[in-house]
């Protein structure tokens, strides 16, 4: 089928229709979804040109015409946290997990992060990329229409730039937006044990003006807690990534509220991410801020740990991002809809607000909520078609069922 131009016709519901100046959604607002019923969907190369009801529409011969058959349209997933691109499953700490050991427990045992980061030692930056790519073809179908990638399971100059040469390489062989962020705080490799300065100097001295070189990032991360690092390092390393134009986008107040929302939100963060565990202060820091919260409820799942305050940051009139958390240790899924269904399940969210939250404000926490995230003219034709679905809430209802029938981004669709 030529894509060049394409219509979507017998829509049951076109969901998530937003005006061009919308580019970010908080408080009510979060719970108010525009739709369209009975809808068609004109997509012209890459782009959303026109859209509207059934009875308005008329047919030119060139059209291609995809019969979406009482199937519903959305805007496709935008998933603003992921750690895509990692050497191994970490299963083995599952079953730990199952006896009783908490996370942190892991961690401590040598498991965790500097797991992740001794296995991306050994593998090739070949299997790595093929390893990577596969894991993202199976999120675009099912429904990831922009993504952002962090490093972080390097711990070494070497291991971040194989991770992010590899983020780099994903984005010249895929056609969805990638967006890619430098963690090299992520945790304290084990050879710097006694030498957290040293770290840091690698950090801020070696791969910093490396990865600026090769131009390998967008955002800098910081995994900011107890056990890991610090405000005080927080700082440091936000001031050596803005030297090289870098805006954060950092992990915050998933065990334990310690000041680095603030700090984030005094360096112009795009986005603080987890807020598992948040402080009253930590609330009123957001709210005067333009930085997007980002909440990942498959990693509170997976590790049993708190939610994040949704329905709290909503009656704050805070704006927040769903997001996967993709990552082989505290998330090993990078499903977008069943972050969705946890949303809806365990923290309380109307349907109309999670689509929000993963769509319009999941680019916003990408910076790109200008090109995608709505069914808005001149938008990406980035898109989901469902199998013919009662309604929308049917989506996170039937958690765990694969409802998307097909997906398509920039205009092609995927296989
Ligand atoms: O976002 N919290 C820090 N980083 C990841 C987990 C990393 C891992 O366990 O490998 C997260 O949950
Ligand atoms: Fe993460």
């Amino acid at each position: 089928m030529n894509n060049s131009n394409i219509i979507i016709t017998n829509i049951k519901e076109l969901v998530g229709i937003l005006p061009k100046n919308k580019l970010v959604l908080g408080g009510k607002e979060m719970n108010e979804l525009s739709i369209l019923k009975n809808a068609f969907i004109e997509v012209q190369e890459d782009k959303i040109q026109s859209f509207g009801s059934m009875k308005d529409l008329k047919l030119k011969d060139t059209q291609n015409i995809f019969d979406a058959n009482g199937g519903s349209v959305l805007p496709s997933w935008n998933d603003s946290h992921t750690h895509l691109v990692f050497a191994k499953s970490r299963e083995k700490e599952f079953i730990d997990k199952i006896n009783g050991l908490s996370y942190e427990q892991i961690a401590k045992k040598g498991g965790g992060i500097l797991n992740s980061a001794l296995h991306l030692e050994k593998i090739s930056e070949k299997t790595l990329y093929e390893n990577s790519k596969q894991r993202l073809k199976n999120i675009i179908n099912l429904g990831t229409g922009a993504i952002e990638i962090k490093s972080g399971y390097g711990l070494s100059l070497e291991g971040e730039l194989k991770i992010l040469r590899t983020i780099k390489r994903l984005k010249e062989t895929f056609d969805i937006e990638i967006k890619s962020t430098f963690l090299g705080a992520h945790a304290l490799p084990t050879k710097y044990k006694n030498k957290r300065e040293k770290y840091l100097d690698l950090i801020i001295y070696e791969m910093l003006p490396n990865i600026h070189k090769e131009g390998l990032a967008d955002y800098i991360d910081v995994f900011c807690e107890t056990n890991y690092f610090n405000v005080d390092e927080l700082d440091r390393i936000l001031d050596a990534g803005a030297k090289f134009n870098l805006k954060p986008k950092v992990h915050v107040n998933q065990f334990t509220s310690i000041g680095g929302i603030q700090k984030a939100i005094e360096h112009k963060a795009i986005s603080v991410d987890h807020l598992e565990i948040m402080e009253e202060n930590d609330y009123d820091s957001l709210r005067n801020s333009s930085t997007i919260a980002t909440l990942l409820p498959s990693c509170s799942f997976f590790i049993d740990i708190a939610y994040a305050p949704a329905r709290k940051l909503m009656d704050k009139n805070i704006p927040f991002a769903l997001a996967s958390d993709l990552n082989p240790g505290s998330s090993p899924n990078g499903n977008m809809n069943l972050v969705n269904s946890l949303a809806c399940i365990k923290m309380k969210i109307l349907p109309e607000a999670v689509i929000n939250a993963s769509t319009i404000n999941g680019a916003y926490a990408m910076e790109i909520s200008n090109l995608t995230g709505s069914i808005t003219v001149g938008k990406q034709a980035n898109l989901i078609i469902t199998k013919p679905i009662e309604s929308y809430p049917y989506l996170f209802y039937s958690f765990g069922e694969n409802c998307i029938e097909r997906t398509m981004v920039k205009g092609k669709w995927n296989k």
